[in-house]
């Protein structure tokens, strides 16, 4: 495992872009496996700047996103279909023909699960793949568990993820109850993993998850398998690093 420390999120975030830029640089029509939450906002800004000053081109790049609520529909502002062309997509030459997010409107989950895999396996895999950290070690939606989930699938949310999302909803009955999310073994298939991770109130997952035991309870340690992983994190999010 790699591991860049920055000085704080504006350097975390220049710095993943900047791998980023390098992947598309070297592949112009690689697969970028992408991510939602705040953890990759400043990332996605950094790479539309990019794109502004005529750096880089999404023109023939590729994208599947790690997961999706189900039960939202693409207009709704909570979807991370929304997030994406929100923080992305929209500000960029990417054909909107080329991104792929699980269809969270989709009511069959093992036809919507199965096919998002399909649809991974026929654009070659990802190249790489961007990922947050969740305060449990989450990687996608992928929570604490007995075992590591292995294909994309649908997971029922936890009741304090609900409540945590309320916030965000007119009223609890209306934060979605599920999720499709890409599994552990169809993110360990990336071919190169890129985790940003912030703040002090990470540090000790941080710590647990790439210094620990490998275990399901803590998702992301499964990381450590992985041949090519590179983790940037800002200095609070790294001290607790042994
Ligand atoms: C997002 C995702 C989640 C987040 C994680 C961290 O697509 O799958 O696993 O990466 O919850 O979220 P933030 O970055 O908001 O702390």
């Amino acid at each position: 495992m790699k591991f860049y420390e920055e000085k704080d999120y504006d350097a975390l975030s220049r710095r993943a872009a900047n791998i980023i830029a390098a992947q598309m640089t070297l592949k112009p029509d690689c697969v970028l496996g992408l991510a939602t939450g705040s953890s990759p906002i400043g990332t996605y800004k950094c790479l539309i700047e990019k794109y502004e000053n005529g750096d880089i081109d999404f023109s023939q790049v590729k994208t599947a996103n790690l997961d999706e609520y189900k039960g939202l529909t693409r207009d709704n502002d909570q979807s991370y279909y929304y997030f994406m062309h929100e923080n992305l997509f929209d500000h960029v030459n990417i054909d909107p023909a080329n991104t792929n997010i699980p269809d969270g409107t989709k009511e069959d989950s093992e036809a919507e699960c199965s096919h998002y895999e399909e649809v991974i396996a026929s654009l070659g895999g990802v190249d790489l793949q961007l990922l947050g950290l969740g305060h449990n070690g989450h990687i996608g939606f992928n929570e604490p568990a007995a075992d590591f989930p292995q294909a994309t699938h649908c997971v029922d949310l936890q009741e304090r993820t609900i409540e945590a999302n309320k916030r965000f909803f007119a009223s609890a009955d209306d934060v979605p109850r599920q999720a499709y999310t890409m599994g552990i073994g169809t993110i360990m298939r990336a071919k190169k993993i890129l985790l940003v991770v912030s703040g002090q109130d990470k540090a000790e997952t941080v710590a647990k998850a790439f210094f620990g035991p490998v275990t399901p309870e803590v998702p992301a340690s499964i990381l450590q398998f992985h041949p090519d992983v590179t983790i940037v994190g800002d200095q609070a999010a790294f001290s607790k690093i042994p």
